[in-house]
């Protein structure tokens, strides 16, 4: 983490707390664990809310093709930051909100793999809902994955929204050392019998 990217972060923060959700950027343990799942053989890769791009380059360093990573971010100095250091990234300036609503972004090859670091548990929850649907109604492919982080002590979708969204969570582990720390869940399509988080 560099202190220019702490400042970034600072800055963007005191523009709008809720929105941003975090002071400073995530850490390098919490990047390798919420992208430890990613197999860039599975399809193309969106990023929500990449902020500064940590988990960008731990995506790339796993082998996802720049060409198939998509960057979804709502803050415009962020959105230009990214695509200052990752020109060969699609970065997109928008609310992930629209995801659900727009064509899916690598066209019918759909995407094996969402990483979010949204601010979940900031936002209202018919947003937060919206956005995880339309992931899996329009971008992801039927066996693809949602993988999120979290600071709360719990899955931040409980078991009756994740049964109104036909998902099933499973904790991947927890970053301690991140400040602050930090859980990151994997969620998919609901195969047989859910699973009570
Ligand atoms: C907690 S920061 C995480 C940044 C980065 N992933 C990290 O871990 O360092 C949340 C990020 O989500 C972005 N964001 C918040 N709401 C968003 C939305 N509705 N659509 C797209 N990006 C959003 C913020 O601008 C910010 O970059």
């Amino acid at each position: 983490m560099t202190f220019t990217d702490t400042l970034l972060f600072l800055r963007a923060w005191l523009r709008d707390p809720s929105m941003i959700g975090a002071v400073a950027p995530s850490g390098a343990a919490l990047a390798r664990l919420i992208t430890r799942d990613v197999d860039p053989r599975n399809g193309p890769v969106i990023e929500l809310g990449p902020g500064t791009g940590v988990f960008t380059q731990t995506l790339l360093d796993r082998g996802v093709p720049a060409h198939r990573l998509a960057l979804i971010e709502a803050d415009p100095t962020f959105a230009n930051t990214l695509t200052q250091r990752f020109p060969a990234t699609r970065v997109l300036n928008m609310d992930a909100a629209h995801l659900g609503l727009s064509e899916p972004l690598f066209g019918s090859e759909r995407a094996g793999a969402v990483v979010s670091g949204l601010p979940l548990l900031s936002m209202p929850r018919d947003k937060a809902l919206a956005i995880v649907e339309g992931l899996f109604s329009r971008q992801l492919r039927k066996d693809g994955t949602f993988h999120q982080f979290t600071y709360g002590p719990r899955c931040p979708l409980p078991p009756d929204e994740l049964s109104e969204l036909g998902l099933e969570a499973t904790h991947m582990g927890s970053a301690l050392l991140n400040l602050p720390p930090a859980s990151v869940y994997r969620f998919r399509r609901r195969t047989s019998i859910s699973m009570a988080i």
